[in-house]
């Protein structure tokens, strides 16, 4: 039987209207726009409706990348949603009123938590399910609604996150040119109280007390995981370029996951990258979490950056600790 590979064919995004603005953020805590611009790159970032959720963005997502494959609901078998600001916790899945709001029925579709790193990560198990023969168009969505776990009156985390969502479609080509190069994706869980949402949960049950002790907020050791992730994506990134005896110089598309423009350039500088390879969106939306990469990529995609056949490096890092790279060319149908 033919070998079968995986392929990138489709990128879609949506991202909410409302926009915060570090000059909002000086009315909101102790801020400024030139301590939040000298510490993170980001200008501002949007933030979704009080009544949109994160399945809700993620199904808009979703929608244009299907129509982008030039496939309809009815061919994906699988659908693998990539987030940890999911609607409910713990269900049901994000990933089952995604495939409701698309009207995509009786598929297999489940959510997955790897924080920042969960779009990667979701690309790993498409790969698997398709090269396994098991399925054939997978859908993989990150989406976050970041929002609903900040505490916007703490100044050390609230500057950095914002809303979105960003979907592929990947399928099943028997062209090797088509084909993932490489992807790998790993964590280290003694790291775990880098980034944590205390509550709810099974340690820390919803509760009076977990409210107003203000457990159900994202909290993070900001400046220790800045550390280890230069560190980490440094590493990772230089490996699976050596192991694929590919030139950083020749990457077309650097996308690193978009959580500090200071790690993106410490990465990027390390690999000796130019400018006008490195894909840099961290300054309009901020940190979206799992809908990083997939925002970024859909950005160059509807720019015309983006050309069949060009390899992108990805590169993230985030909460578990986790982390992720792939060399993946965009293989869209033609
Ligand atoms: N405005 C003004 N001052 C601030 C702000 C703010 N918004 N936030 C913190 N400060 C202050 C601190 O209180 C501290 O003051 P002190 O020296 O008086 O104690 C000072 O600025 C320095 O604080 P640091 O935390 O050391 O600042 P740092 O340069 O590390 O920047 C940041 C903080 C932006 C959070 C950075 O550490 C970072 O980007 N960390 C990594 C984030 C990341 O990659 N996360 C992983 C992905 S996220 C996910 O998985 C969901």
């Amino acid at each position: 039987m033919e070998k079968v590979y995986a392929a990138f064919r489709s990128i879609g995004a949506y991202v909410p209207q409302k926009i915060l603005t570090n000059a909002d953020f000086e009315k909101m805590v102790d801020t400024s726009d030139e301590w939040i611009v000298k510490r993170t790159g980001i200008k501002k970032r949007h933030i979704a409706a009080d009544d949109e959720s994160t399945s809700d963005m993620a199904a808009k997502a979703a929608k244009i990348a299907i129509e982008r494959a030039g496939l309809s609901v009815e061919d994906i078998d699988l659908v693998v949603m990539a987030t940890v600001t999911p609607d409910y916790f713990n269900m049901p899945s994000t990933a089952c009123l995604v495939s409701d709001k698309l009207g995509i029925k009786n598929v297999q579709a489940f959510d997955l938590s790897a924080a920042c790193s969960g779009f990667v990560y979701a690309l790993t198990v498409a790969k698997a399910f398709i090269e396994s023969g098991m399925k054939k168009n997978v859908l993989v969505i990150g989406a976050e609604k970041f929002s609903s776990i900040v505490d916007y009156t703490d100044r050390t985390t609230s500057i950095l996150f914002g809303d979105g969502a960003g979907a592929a479609v990947i399928s099943a080509t028997t062209n090797r040119d088509e084909a993932f190069v490489d992807i790998h994706a790993s964590a280290d869980g003694s790291y775990w109280d880098f980034l944590i949402t205390p509550s709810p949960g099974s340690v820390n049950p919803a509760s009076h007390t977990a409210i107003d002790e203000g457990l159900q907020f994202v909290k993070m050791k900001g400046n220790e995981t800045f550390k280890l992730a230069v560190k980490t994506l440094t590493k990772d990134v230089k490996e699976i370029l050596k192991n694929n005896n590919i030139e950083a110089g020749e990457i077309p598309h650097f996308v690193p996951h978009q959580a500090n423009y200071r790690i993106i350039k410490a990465v990027g500088d390390s690999l000796g990258m130019r400018e006008d390879q490195v894909v840099l969106t961290v300054h309009k939306y901020g940190n979206t979490s799992a809908a990083s990469i997939p925002m970024a990529i859909n950005d160059i995609y509807e720019e015309g950056r983006l050309q069949s056949g060009e390899l992108m490096l990805l590169d993230t890092f985030g909460g578990g600790l986790t982390w992720a790279s792939a060399l993946i060319p965009f293989a869209p149908n033609k």
